[in-house]
């Protein structure tokens, strides 16, 4: 994996050791060379103009989307829009799937904002409810709990696939069988699971599936959201505009199919051209490769961490269920501050609050946590600087 390091100008220029990959990944040098070539060498639209410039975005973003169909194990490239990010394909199905006043969607209790806000709007503008599957003290969901909570009059399950706090991934297989079995479809926000092991969506056989491919080498501003085409086709756009219609007259639309219906307006395309490459440098590595690589790191992680003072992990304990997320408290220390210090110190950056999932810090009684987030490009190097920062924080400041 050392290898790869080269490929990141932030590593290459020591710019500092990054570890908030689950907010953002760095990028490497063949995507941001794809956006340069897009700026130099046919900066214009897709899928409207027929001049050359335009014909040869709208192939580059067919490219894209075969690539993204490709990752994902699906036949079907137009079962992919092109989002800004996760957070917007997650809002088109909870705004396009029809729910009506009383209808039940079933989520977990550590969601991201992502997959919570739209829910609590629209309990208050549409009247639908909300049913939640508790996970354990620690974040962690357990497929009893699943089993006793869903019943046939849920209308949609909705999970994320691995928490951006405690790191734990879902059995979002098991999930999908047992929602299917009581004619549940099933939405999943694979936001942090889609960067971090090989996601088979036909295999899975989820419903809708929306990803942040920005987390995932590409671009910032692209995400990616998928539906089985039967359901895309029932499904209405959030977004009204250009790009999603047929004909138009005074007083009708005849919207195109999908995914055209779900991409209004023009796009980022200097972010969708570089997709490709993005999943391309992906395929390279591995995606067992990756998922091994945090492994090894999140283990060294625990090593690096177990004996400094005050400290406590936000998640389970055993590092093989934390993927490449580690919260974590230092009793006495509040998360930013312990954040800012890594950077002024060594130059570690991390993230610290409440990570877009308040409702599972309110519920525990815990004021948020600092995360750091590891990806591809982390090496041991980093983790025992990590370790090593941290010590002395504690040292300095803990009680
Ligand atoms: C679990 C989860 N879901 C959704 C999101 C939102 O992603 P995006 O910014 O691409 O909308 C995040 C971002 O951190 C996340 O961690």
């Amino acid at each position: 994996m050392e290898a790869f390091r080269k490929d990141f100008p932030t590593i290459r220029n020591s710019l500092g050791i990054y570890m908030d990959s689950a907010c953002e990944s760095l990028n490497p040098d063949c995507v941001i060379d794809a956006m340069v070539r897009y700026y130099t060498e046919y900066p214009a639209c897709g899928g409207r103009s027929v001049h050359s410039m335009a014909t040869k975005v709208s192939m580059a973003i067919d490219e894209s989307r075969e690539k993204v169909a490709e990752f994902f194990g699906c036949d079907d490239p137009n079962c992919f829009a092109f989002t800004k990010n996760c957070t917007e394909g997650m809002n088109i199905v909870a705004r396009g799937f029809g729910l009506k006043r009383g209808d039940i969607v079933l989520t977990t209790d550590v969601e991201h904002n992502s997959n919570h806000v739209q829910w609590i709007e629209m309990a208050e503008q549409v009247g639908i409810k909300r049913r939640y599957c508790r996970t354990s003290e620690k974040g962690v969901f357990d497929i009893e709990e699943f089993k006793r909570t869903i019943s046939k009059d849920v209308k949609l399950v909705s999970v994320g696939h691995t928490s951006n706090v405690t790191g734990c991934t879902v059995p979002l297989k098991e999930i999908v069988e047992i929602s299917h079995d009581l004619g549940i479809p099933v939405l999943a926000d694979g936001a942090q699971a889609a960067p971090h092991m090989k996601v088979d969506l036909k295999d899975l056989d989820v419903d809708f599936y929306c990803a942040s491919l920005h987390k995932m080498l590409a671009p910032k501003g692209v995400g990616m959201f998928y539906g089985k085409m039967d359901m895309l086709k029932n499904l209405r756009p959030l977004i009204g505009g250009g790009g999603i219609v047929g004909l138009t007259t005074y007083d009708s639309i005849k919207l195109s199919p999908p995914p055209e219906r779900f991409e209004a307006g023009l796009s980022n395309y200097s972010g969708i051209v570089a997709v490709k490459p993005a999943l391309e440098y992906l395929e390279r590595v591995g995606m067992d490769n990756i998922h091994n690589h945090e492994k090894v790191l999140q283990r060294a992680m625990q090593k690096v961490t177990e004996d400094i003072k005050g400290l406590s992990i936000v998640g389970p304990e055993d590092p093989d269920l934390r993927g490449g997320v580690f919260s974590f408290n230092i009793e006495g220390l509040n998360s930013h501050d312990i954040a800012m210090m890594l950077d002024n110190m060594g130059g570690v950056m991390i993230r610290s609050g409440m990570h877009c999932a308040h409702p599972f810090f309110v519920s525990r009684k815990i004021d948020g946590s600092a995360r750091a987030s590891l990806y591809l490009y982390n090496n041991l190097k980093e983790v025992e600087r990590f370790g090593e920062l941290l010590a002395k924080i504690s040292e300095m400041f803990a009680k």
